[in-house]
Formats: structure tokens, sequence, C-alpha cells
């Protein structure tokens, strides 16, 4: 494939990078080119975010406690579902994007209140969306490994998993440049053997949850924000999916609701770390 995909950095540099993962070739260009080369149809879409406005604090508590993060974190274990600090924190997850429409969305709720949350990604959204992704990443979220293709990878043999890690990993440092801390598998299914081979080859731990609203299944926005609500508890993670509108629709109110309850929110390695420097 030649395609490509066009990063406009700040005030008119714009780096050329390959799409594929076999990068031989950087350029680098003033904002006079971008404008005289007109961006093929897939960056328009993911270019949306220059219209972006930041949208004013609610109010500003301090809802992300700042916390130093080793470079170990979450110790030798390899599945997590709940961070085990016993504070009073929660770790929102959103799975199965980046959407065009709904993610910024929810970035936007989220920046509102500034909450972080942490988004398990598919590799191959990341390539149409790359835009998202970067500003997933620069409004202080974390990014987390949710496979290229969404396959259920109990099917899979190990240089497939690899694969589907590898792809997605590589696609994320194209869109974002930074580097997934963990992983989660598709429909949460992943062998005790493939968990240990993505552990030792990725550093990757494997994060389940411990509150599962099934917001796929649509229930509407009022049943996903109470289910949220009635099973939080400290050191909660909480699976979420920002492919869904109506999800997104129950996030103001389930983030009012959580905050009004005393929870501050952290990313899933932060929650890891706590746990590791407990134990
Ligand atoms: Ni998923």
């Amino acid at each position: 494939m030649k395609r490509r995909n066009i990063l406009k950095l700040g005030s008119g540099v714009v780096i050329t990078l390959p799409s594929c993962s076999g990068g031989q070739k950087t350029e680098k260009a003033v904002g006079r080119k971008l404008e005289s080369n007109p961006a093929p149809a897939v960056i328009g879409k993911t270019g949306a975010n220059t219209q972006y406005r930041q949208p004013a604090y609610v109010n500003r508590g301090l809802r992300n406690p700042t916390m130093n993060l080793p470079s170990e974190f979450g110790g030798a274990t390899v599945t997590h579902s709940r961070g085990l600090s016993g504070q009073p924190h929660v770790a929102m997850t959103f799975d199965d994007g980046p959407h065009p429409q709904n993610t910024p969305r929810l970035l936007d709720i989220l920046r509102a209140r500034n909450i972080k949350a942490t988004f398990y990604v598919i590799g191959q959204n990341v390539d149409r969306h790359p835009g998202i992704v970067r500003r997933i990443v620069a409004e202080g979220h974390e990014i987390g490994n949710h496979t290229y293709t969404h396959r259920k990878l109990t099917a899979l043999g190990n240089s497939e998993v690899e694969r589907e890690m590898m792809k997605t990993e590589e696609a994320i440092i194209r869109a974002a440049g930074v580097k997934p801390r963990t992983m989660r598998p598709p429909y949460g299914a992943l062998l005790q053997q493939q968990r240990r081979m993505i552990f030792s080859s990725f550093s990757y731990p494997t994060i389940m949850w411990s509150v599962d609203p099934n917001d796929w299944r649509r229930p509407g926005p009022s049943v996903v924000a109470s289910r949220i609500l009635s099973g939080a508890h400290n050191g909660a993670i909480i699976l979420a999916h920002d492919l869904h509108s109506p999800t997104v629709d129950a996030m103001p109110r389930t983030f009012d609701g959580l905050l009004s309850r005393g929870y501050q929110f952290i990313t899933v390695s932060q929650l890891l770390a706590q746990k590791s420097q407990q134990a």
C-alpha cells in the first residue's frame, strides 16, 4: 500500500509517514505544502479536530490525583480486574474506538469535567482515525491495545496473536507517539497461556474489569449509568464502549454521579502502579 498518513504538527510543520510498518521514509515540509497538496479523503475525516474548541471545565476539583508512575507497574501479575489499594479511585475504560463521532464527543465530556480515562483502541480504527488517537493522548488519557481486527484470540495461534498485538502497537505509535502499556482481549477471551505469552513478549498485563454495564446491548443511557453507579467500588475497572452512541450519552450522568460519590478518576496503569506500590 502506498497510502500515507499526513500528521499536521502545530503551525505548519507536516510530517508524512508511511502507513505500513516498514517505515523507511520521513519527509518534512512547510505548511504551504499542505494547502497546495490537498489531503486524500481519509485524512479529511481525521483532520476534523482542527475545528476543535476546548470545552470549559464545569468544576475545578482534584479529580485526577497526581501520581508518579513507576516503570515497574502491576508487578509480575499477568491479569488484573481491579485495583487493590482500597482508595476511592476508579478507572473508566472505553473499548473498540476510536469512532469518528462518538470518541470526540466523549473526549469533550471528559475534558469538561477534568477526568482521565483509558481507551482500548482497535488497531484498524487507529489507522482510520489517527488524529483522534493523538487527541486522546494529548488530553492526558491512556491508550491500551485491543488488537488490530477484534477477533476472538482464543481461536488464534501464538504468531497470529503476536501479529494482532504488534500491528496495533505500531499503529498507536505512528498515530500518537506513545506505546500502550496494557492490553484488553476482545470479548474478554484469552487463554492463560496466551496471557503469559503477551506479557513476556510485549510487557502487557491483560486487563479485564470489575464493573460491566453490558452497554453493548444498548439498554439505554439511564440503565448504563445506573448500572455503573450501583456497581462502582474502590479500585473499580469499569468497562464501557465509546463505539456506542447511547454509552456516550450515559457518561455525563455517570461521571457526575461517581464524582458526587467521592470517586477520583485514574488510568489503568496508575491503578496497577498503586497495587504494586502496596505489594
Ligand atoms: Ni472490544
